[in-house]
């Protein structure tokens, strides 16, 4: 697991500045003036800061942009980050500069000067979660501990809302090392495991296995895992930290490794399909999220895990399928699976939990990276409500959401001559007939969301928050509609 920096909150105190040998991290408004701790600084340093601050470097930086002196003279540090941040910076400067201070530092030991600034939380946010590397396949992987100490005016005030930051982050970084990891690594049995390990903090799991899965009539996602060695599972989590209320449902896809089946993908970039289970990655690091910061919010995570692979015992085309809903689907295309998995269980969830809500997330077509590139995810929903409530939570998180179109005229594109559907609408508009199919098995009374998330959930380039690889997208949105939007729900008892 990919450490969280060691974080400690203290209050203001210049000689353990001094003696700091890591690096210091000072917030300079654009004004160019220094508080009371960088005036000290400054004349330990014989006016280095302050001819910094009366430099072209300095003048010419954007807000959210970073400065380095190293090796100060006067000082034990290794070296001095001047951030440019004013008072009033908004949390999307605060969280970029702490970015910033992650890809510049190459020292694993800082202090950060933070004083009186209010936005400390998403300043540490931003460096917390760039700070991340995924080493559990090197062999010679570097020592990555990190210290992060936040030198602030009251320990009171700042360190509950860093501290719950940093619980999200565990989240994040939870979801990415899954995500990251290869399929060898990662099987369906290893992910059940580590979701099991989750009931640590307090999460219900429970681990449905194949004879429970067949008896419970989930044909469509079995035969997607019945070529491969690796048994299918679906996971139940359960987070009860609200009342007597019915849960809010997360649902995942997790394919952990998608060769497309019979209708085998071609050879090159098919390595990439180790994070077709990146829905279910953020089902997982969400809900881990959630425990860790204690929401009040009854939460229910269910994701799919299975292997689609060729074999003997593979599902062909043309296999017709029938779902625990009792539909059947004929299946065209073997590669178009994460909608067969996502199918049952869908079912499943709203018959056991009848949930408030409910959203699933799917590393499903390659057509949204089409549509939308790799800043945001497809939003697909029954519900303008819930729709608006979760892109807002993204906007607020510098998460990219966009709201797709469904509609009753695309599905057309999924009548099948013998069965009751297909499992794939053609090539147009492959991502919408993709959640068309999906609501076949939503009921109607049910708010749901589907989150296309195969753009997003892992980048050949870094994004603004996270360097290549798994990014963790969701996870901070989907705890953040929790918090607006579903805590505190229960009715306080009448009379
Ligand atoms: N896992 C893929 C979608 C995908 C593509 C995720 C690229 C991430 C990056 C999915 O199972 C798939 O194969 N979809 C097909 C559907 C088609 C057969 C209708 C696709 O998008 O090509
Ligand atoms: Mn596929
Ligand atoms: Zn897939």
């Amino acid at each position: 697991m990919t450490p969280l920096p060691k974080l400690s909150v203290i209050e203001m105190n210049f000689d353990a500045s001094l003696n700091h040998d890591g690096q210091l991290v000072i917030l300079v408004s654009e004004d160019g003036k220094l508080d009371d701790f960088g005036g000290r600084l400054n004349k330990l340093m014989n006016g280095a800061i302050d001819r910094a601050l009366a430099s072209d470097d300095f003048h010419s930086l954007d807000l959210g942009k970073v400065l380095l002196l190293s090796y100060p003279a006067g000082l034990k540090a290794q070296g001095l980050t001047i951030a440019k941040l004013n008072q009033n910076s908004g949390v999307y400067e605060t969280r970029a500069c702490g970015v910033e201070i992650a890809k510049t530092v190459k020292c694993k030991s800082i202090l950060i000067l933070n004083g009186e600034f209010q936005k400390a939380a998403d300043l540490v946010e931003g460096l917390a979660l760039r700070n991340y590397d995924y080493r559990d396949q090197k062999t010679h992987a570097k020592n990555t501990d990190f210290d992060l100490q936040v030198m602030v005016q009251s320990v009171q005030e700042y360190s509950d809302k860093i501290n719950e930051k940093l619980a999200v982050i565990d989240g994040v970084f939870f979801t990415r090392d899954l995500i990251n990891a290869p399929a060898n690594i990662l099987t369906t049995s290893s992910f059940a495991d580590q979701l099991l390990a989750l009931s640590e903090l307090g999460i219900i799991v429970e681990v449905l296995d194949e004879p429970e899965l067949e008896k419970l009539g989930m044909r469509t996602l079995l035969c997607v895992g019945q070529g491969s060695v690796s048994p299918s599972k679906v996971v139940v989590m359960h987070w009860n930290g609200g009342g007597s209320e019915a849960p809010f449902a997360f649902v995942g896809k997790g394919v952990v490794f998608d060769t497309g089946g019979i209708s085998l993908k071609p050879a090159a970039g098919m390595e990439d399909m180790t994070m077709d289970m990146g829905g279910a990655g953020v089902v997982a690091g969400a809900m881990k999220a959630l425990a860790l910061r204690k929401a009040k919010a009854n939460v229910v995570g269910v994701v799919g895990l299975v292997e689609n692979m060729p074999s003997g015992n593979a599902t062909r085309p043309g296999d017709v399928i029938k779902s625990m809903k009792g539909d059947t689907v004929e299946v065209i295309n073997t590669d178009a699976e994460g909608r067969l998995v996502l199918a049952d269980i869908l079912w499943y969830t709203q018959e056991r939990f009848n949930p408030t809500g409910m959203i699933d997330l799917a590393t499903l077509t390659g057509a949204i990276i089409i549509g939308l590139g790799h800043e945001m995810a497809g939003v697909f929903s029954n519900s303008d409500i819930l729709s608006k409530q979760f892109i807002s939570a993204a906007t607020a998180e510098g998460e990219g959401a966009w709201r797709m179109p469904l509609g009753q005229a695309y599905d057309k594109q999924l009548k099948s001559r013998i069965a009751d559907m297909k499992n794939v609408g053609g090539r147009a508009a492959s991502s919408i007939t993709a959640g068309q199919f999906l609501k076949r098995f939503v009921k109607d009374n049910t708010p749901w969301a589907h989150l296309d998330i195969a753009g997003v959930a892992s980048i050949a380039q870094e994004s603004a928050f996270s360097p290549k690889g798994a990014t963790g997208w969701g996870v901070r949105a989907l705890n953040r509609m929790i918090a607006d939007h579903y805590e505190g729900m229960e009715q306080e008892p009448s009379g």
